[in-house]
């Protein structure tokens, strides 16, 4: 079984879509874009552990999966030069992005524990890793990510759970949609394979995380060749 968080739009949604036409069953989150409520998408906002847990543990009580995904999509970002940052929404990207991923992993981890097996996969950035004027509650949030993915995936490797990061690059797909044309072009000149991310190598990367059983506690990074 799959959850995925932020399943409305961009990677969340289309992921969602993928794993759903393979006949699987999967559940999935939106929070504030209006989607049609179904059996399989429901109304969660990550940064409510509360929310959360009623999400997962309902679901995993009615389904009892003995396979459990879980992919982290839900995300925000927030564009302001640290000097001049709201803290308001700079404490949000990191609710968000940070706190909301670890409780959707919190709330499924003791399921996970219980049968052995999990795969969870959280979005990260190339972003940390560059450096990128005007990013730093984005940064840091996704920079989390890699610290929180090294100690829960060693502290549940022997149970068969693997926890894994993947750091995107630009992606045509998404909150890419909010850049600017004229940025846009500045960021694609810097891609040394010289064009924005296809979404169907995302696709490709999760279903090899979810594959895999000696892969943890790492990030992939899928990018270009952008750092
Ligand atoms: N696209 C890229 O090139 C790229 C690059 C690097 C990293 N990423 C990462 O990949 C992930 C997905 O990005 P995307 O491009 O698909 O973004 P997106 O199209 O903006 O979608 C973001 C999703 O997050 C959900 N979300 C936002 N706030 C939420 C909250 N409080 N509670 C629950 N859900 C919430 C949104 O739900 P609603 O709309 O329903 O509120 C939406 O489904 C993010 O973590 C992003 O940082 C993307």
């Amino acid at each position: 079984m799959y959850l995925i968080t932020g399943a409305s739009k961009g990677i969340g949604r289309l992921l969602f879509n993928h794993f759903t036409g393979k006949g699987l069953k999967v559940f999935g989150t939106y929070n504030n874009t209006q989607v049609e409520e179904s059996n399989n998408l429901s109304k969660v906002d990550v940064r409510s552990f509360e929310e959360v847990n009623n999400w997962v543990s309902s679901l995993l009580t009615a389904e009892k999966p003995d396979k459990l995904s879980l992919i982290n999509c839900a995300g925000i970002s927030y564009n302001s030069v640290a000097h001049k940052a709201d803290l308001q929404k700079w404490e949000d990207v990191i609710s968000v992005n940070l706190i909301g991923s670890f409780n959707t992993i919190r709330a499924g981890l003791p399921y996970m524990r219980e049968i052995n097996h999990g795969r969870i996969i959280n979005f990260s950035s190339v972003v940390p890793q560059k450096g990128v004027i005007g990013t730093s509650a984005y940064s840091a949030s996704k920079a989390g990510l890699w610290g929180l993915t090294k100690t829960i995936a060693i502290e549940n490797a022997s149970k068969g759970i693997t926890v894994n990061n993947i750091n995107l690059g630009y992606f045509n797909i998404g909150m890419i949609e909010q850049v600017p044309e004229e940025f846009l072009g500045k960021i694609v000149a810097q891609i040394p394979v010289g064009k924005l991310g296809d979404p169907g190598n995302i696709i490709q990367t999760v279903e090899y995380l979810v594959n895999n059983e000696y892969i943890t506690g790492t990030s992939i990074d899928l990018n270009g060749g952008l750092y």
